[in-house]
């Protein structure tokens, strides 16, 4: 069983996607958390982002796996150290290079050929898992989006100036969308979900819904 969730950043689909998979007995994959790593790897090996053969030598070299707690790389469990604004724009920035796209996109597909999958991202539905049994599209406005990553890097202890952030999603939408391979966008046949007066468990209970009706 695949379960496809895409969307924009801070649009909730990590936290949907991590509750739903709990409710099917399948596993987690958040895509995202795989650029961010690699994002990670090129800061922390003080890599140029823009190196694109360094960069890509790099990712091919990471074994990915998933846990409740989160993603593991090489076997080393990643957590906070990639959800920093830093890493975010990393991340957004590897994103773009195509060579990189394909190895983690040969990866993800690997992870989902083991087990039933929930699988959250931008391009899962479009490209990652284009046969998954249901392709989720989750919106909800820039403000609220912004709202929702303000309370989430508060309550992490940040103190991030709203109009930053706002700037910074901007970005990444623009970044996510144009980019020359697998750009955000929503499937065909994927549901399109507004959460921007929802709450997460309403959002969550909308999926399950649908879930029961299709598998
Ligand atoms: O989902 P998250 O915000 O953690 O993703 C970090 C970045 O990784 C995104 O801004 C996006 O540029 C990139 N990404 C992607 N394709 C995916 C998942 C994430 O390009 N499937």
């Amino acid at each position: 069983m695949q379960v496809a969730i895409d969307g924009p950043a801070g649009a909730g689909k990590s936290t949907v996607a991590k509750l739903v998979a709990k409710q099917l007995g399948a596993k987690y994959i958040d895509t995202g958390a795989m650029y961010r790593a690699v994002g990670w790897l090129v800061s922390t090996n003080h890599v140029d982002v823009k190196d694109e053969e360094q960069v890509l030598r790099l990712a091919e070299s990471l074994r990915f796996s998933f846990t409740d707690s989160g993603i593991q790389v090489n076997g080393f469990q990643l957590t906070n150290e990639i959800r920093t604004e830093q890493i975010s724009a990393f991340a957004s920035a590897i994103a773009k290079i195509g060579g990189v796209r394909e190895v983690l996109v040969e990866k993800q597909r690997q992870l989902a050929g083991l087990e039933s999958v929930v699988m959250d991202g931008r391009d899962v539905g479009t490209h990652v898992l284009p046969n998954a049994n249901i392709k989720i599209f989750l919106t909800a406005s820039v403000e609220k989006r912004v709202e929702r990553r303000f309370k989430e890097l508060k309550r992490k202890g940040e103190q991030p100036s709203l109009e930053t952030l706002k700037q910074e999603i901007m970005d990444r939408d623009h970044n996510d969308k144009n980019r020359q391979f697998a750009p955000l966008c929503k499937a065909e046949d994927a549901i399109l979900l507004d959460t921007t007066e929802l709450t997460m468990d309403q959002v969550v209970d909308q999926i399950l819904q649908l879930c029961r009706t299709k598998l």
